[in-house]
Parts: structure tokens; sequence; C-alpha cells
């Protein structure tokens, strides 16, 4: 008898060790567990992601976290019909531990793996909830990546534009280290900009904001943040919360802005926005505002849950990949591109 098709998806690339068990039944996708074991506490210790130090703790956590992710959906590990597994992009340690890991398991229970990019899974992470409708421009921001990619359809990705230097969420992380905050930066620079109202009196750069592509750039941000913080005399808390404030409204402007312009350029019909950055409640709510100008255009931003990393995207983006059973060609692709 033919199994039901049961993904379990593995998501090692950065710090998170990530497993999901998703249903798959006439084209809609069914949770049925998603555990994450995240390693911020070790690395807040360093203000960023180390990677030997992150593979090791990968190492110690894929066991539990499998069991887990079998225990919380309720089924035995031979219920699986095949794993959905990132490749790349990501650091690549890190992404041979996952590696390592689900071609043991899969050799063990004899099925396929499908080898799956983590972009295309912050993507499509979206139909979770809701279809897309094509063509649709997708804005993958997270720690390590900020890219604007046009999508016709299911695999026919074209990447419009990225960011030259620092990701945007890599800009927040290093900026919150700048004004003392702790890593990760986002929701830190978030909950901290929160207390600041009025009008901002500190002006920081939008590079590239006009600029005719579709590329970004975010260490000039970074570099006169550092400036304005250390020719600031007196350092209140007042101070931070408009310099934190400032910070995330330079970011937004940039995203949207070339966001914006992608969308009319190709008319496209849906806008996807994703990654790490896309938890941002001010940025979801400003993105909301502005796309709904556009008449046609549906926003979509995965609930925060999947904004970041996480292995239910990686199941569907999985399903949609060639399985193989080929193990010995499952190489580690740091640099791989959607
Ligand atoms: O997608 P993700 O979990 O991992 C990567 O693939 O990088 O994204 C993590 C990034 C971090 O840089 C973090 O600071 C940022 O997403 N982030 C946020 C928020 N939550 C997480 N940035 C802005 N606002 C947030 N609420
Ligand atoms: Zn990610």
């Amino acid at each position: 008898m033919p199994k039901e098709n049961l993904i379990l998806a593995i998501e090692t690339s950065c710090d998170d060790t990530a497993m999901a068990v998703v249903r798959v039944k006439n084209g809609k996708f069914e949770i049925l567990s998603n555990i994450i074991s995240s390693q911020i506490k070790l690395h807040q210790k360093y203000g960023g992601v180390y990677p030997y130090l992150a593979k090791r703790e990968h190492e110690k956590n894929l066991s539990p976290v499998y069991q887990k992710a079998l225990k919380s959906a309720r089924i035995q590990a031979s219920d699986i019909s095949h794993i959905a597994l990132t490749i790349g992009p990501g650091l690549s340690p890190c992404l041979w531990a996952g590696i390592n890991f689900a071609v043991s398991l899969a050799k063990e229970l004899k099925i396929a793996i499908a080898p799956t990019n983590h972009i295309e899974g912050h993507l499509l992470s979206v139909l979770a909830k809701d279809d897309i409708e094509w063509p649709a421009v997708g804005l993958i921001v997270s720690g390590g990546h900020t890219q604007l990619i046009l999508a016709g359809g299911l695999g026919k990705y074209e990447i419009l534009g990225e960011t030259r230097d620092d990701a945007a969420g890599e800009c927040f992380d290093k900026t919150a280290r700048i004004m003392g905050l702790k890593y990760p930066g986002g929701p830190e620079i978030a909950q901290t900009a929160k207390d600041f109202k009025g009008k901002s009196k500190i002006e920081l750069p939008r590079p590239m904001i006009n600029s005719k592509d579709y590329d970004f750039s975010f260490s000039g941000l970074k570099t006169a943040t550092l400036n304005h913080f250390n020719n600031q005399k007196k350092v209140t808390k007042k101070y931070i919360a408009n310099l934190a404030f400032e910070v995330q409204q330079a970011i937004i402007d940039v995203l949207l802005k070339k966001t914006v312009r992608a969308a009319k350029d190709f008319g496209i019909k849906t806008v996807i926005v994703s990654g790490g950055v896309s938890a941002n409640m001010e940025l979801k709510k400003q993105f909301g505002r502005k796309i709904k100008e556009l008449r046609g255009v549906n926003l979509l931003v995965p609930e925060a849950k999947l904004c970041t990393d996480n292995a239910v995207m990686i199941a569907i983006a999985g399903h949609f990949s060639k399985k193989t059973k080929n193990y010995d060609k499952i190489k580690a692709q740091p640099n791989l591109r959607i």
C-alpha cells in the first residue's frame, strides 16, 4: 500500500535546528508538528553565529528534535513517506549536520530525500495558509539574505536584485549591537522603537533608495548609525528609542520603495514578504498600507512563526522538489541560488 504523503522536513542552515511533519493532501499542507530548537542564548554571548559552534549544537539537538517532531505529530518513523532537506544556502558546517542526519535516517527507513533551497522555502512558506496568484514578487529578508525575486510560477524564479553588502536582518543585528541591545537585534529594535513618539530628530541615510536597479545596500546605514552614536554626548533611553525608530524606518523605506517599484514594473498580482525581518510588525503595517494602494495586488506574509527559520517551509518547498535515493550525491551548497 502506498504511504500517505507525510513529509519530514529538516532545516539546519543557520542557528536553528528545525524539523516538521507536514501532510500533503489534495495540494493542501497540514502542519502536524513544527519543532524549533533555537541556539539564540548561545549566540547571544558572541553577538552573532559562529558556524562550528552552531554545527556542534545542531549535532546535539537533531535527535531530540526528531523525536519531538514525531511525537507531537503522533506518527511513527515508518509513516514518513520522504524527507525534505535544506541543502543551501547557509553555513556549510551547519548544512552538513542536517545532511548527515537526514541521509542516515533515509537509509535506515529506505525513503527518498528531496534536496531543498532555503530561500525557496521562505518564498513558498505562505502556501501553508494561502494560494499564490502568479506572477509574484518575493522580498526575502533575513539575517543572511535580502533578495527581490520575480516569480512567474512554481520553480520559475529570477533574482531581480539583492544586497551588495549586509542583509537587512544583519543591519538590524549590527545596529542593535551598537545601541547595546541584545542579539538578535530585529525584535529588540522593534520593541525599543515602540517607545519613541513623535517626529524623528535623527536623520539616517536610505542607501540606494533611488537607484534604478533592484539592489540594496545596508552597510552604509550601519556606519552612519555608529557615527551618530559615537557623536552623541549623552546617550539616554530616549535617544536610543529615537535611534532604533530611525534605523527601523530607514530599512523599511528602502525595502518598501524597491518592492513597490518591482510590483509596478512587472505587473504582478502578489507581493510575498518572508524571512525573519518580515516578522517586524511595523514593516508589515507599512507594506499592507502601500500594497493596498496598488489595486489588484495582494500582500502575503506568513504568520510570525513561519517568518523566521523553520522546517514547515522546507516541507512545502520540498514537496515541489525532485526526490532522490542517490544519497551520496547530496551535498551542502552554501551559496545555492534560487
Ligand atoms: O529567517 P531568519 O530566522 O534566519 C536567517 O535565515 O537569517 O532571520 C533572522 C533575522 C535576524 O537578523 C533577526 O534580527 C531578524 O531576522 N528579525 C527581525 C525581527 N524578528 C527577527 N527583524 C526585524 N524585526 C523583527 N521583529
Ligand atoms: Zn532564513
